[in-house]
């Protein structure tokens, strides 16, 4: 990771963290741009700001924890006033994204879906005109036969490839799931595309996030610009 990244992730997880404020349920997003948010949001809490956190992720929770920000869960807080999060890729003028290239992806949408409010912090390179351009679609599917969930994705036009460790044994998500990565013709519409995983059997979600943005804080050479 660049010295310049990194420093583009900062500032838009600054940009975003501006609009915590005092007693708010914030969702921890995670990934290496939303950990800078977490860190921001830290550094606040050392200073005095009152927030609970609801994390996506036992890694992001670990951070939290080290950052002595209080931590609670969906089943003590059902709604949760701003989530702050990265992705992957964000679509120019509709504001879909694909997440989960960390994993995450079922957590997040989860978090997302009880968001008044989803600030999504990235630098510049991950607006794409068309979803699917860079990156595959990660799809968090049951380890029970997911040889059959895979033909099942491969027969809506995905090259699925079961995401693995270092060492060749499949990747689990914190749920306990497998993550496939599905690659897609860029022809593709992300929201029928979307719709049409939602019916998939074996498939617990998918990265497509269709609809749940609010803003987006884009770090580019010129400075943050936010999106909605
Ligand atoms: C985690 O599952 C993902 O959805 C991340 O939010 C996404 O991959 C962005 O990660 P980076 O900020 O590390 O690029």
């Amino acid at each position: 990771m660049s010295q310049d990244e990194n420093q583009l992730k900062i500032a838009a997880a600054e940009s975003a963290v501006t609009q915590v404020r005092d007693g708010m349920i914030v969702g921890l997003g995670s990934g290496s741009t939303a950990a800078f948010a977490v860190s921001a949001l830290g550094r606040r809490v050392g200073e005095g700001l009152r927030i609970v956190g609801i994390p996506t992720s036992e890694r992001t929770a670990a951070q939290a924890r080290e950052l002595r920000i209080p931590l609670s869960s969906l089943a003590e807080e059902s709604q949760v006033d701003i989530t702050i999060d990265g992705a992957d890729e964000v679509e120019e003028g509709n504001l879909n994204l694909i997440k989960g290239r960390g994993g995450a992806l079922l957590r997040e949408k989860i978090v997302a879906s009880a968001s008044k409010k989803l600030l999504i912090i990235i630098h510049a390179s991950k607006l794409v005109r068309q979803l699917g351009m860079n990156d595959p679609v990660p799809v968090e599917v049951v380890p029970f036969g997911w040889q059959v969930t895979a033909r099942h994705l491969s027969s809506l036009g995905a090259k699925p490839s079961l995401r693995r460790n270092p060492d060749g044994e499949p990747f689990h998500s914190d749920s306990g799931n497998y993550i496939v990565d599905c690659a897609f013709e860029s022809t593709v519409s992300a929201e029928s595309l979307a719709k049409q995983l939602d019916h998939v059997v074996g498939l617990v979600e998918h990265g497509l996030f269709i609809g749940l943005t609010s803003e987006v804080h884009v770090a580019g050479a010129g400075g943050v610009r936010i999106l909605n």
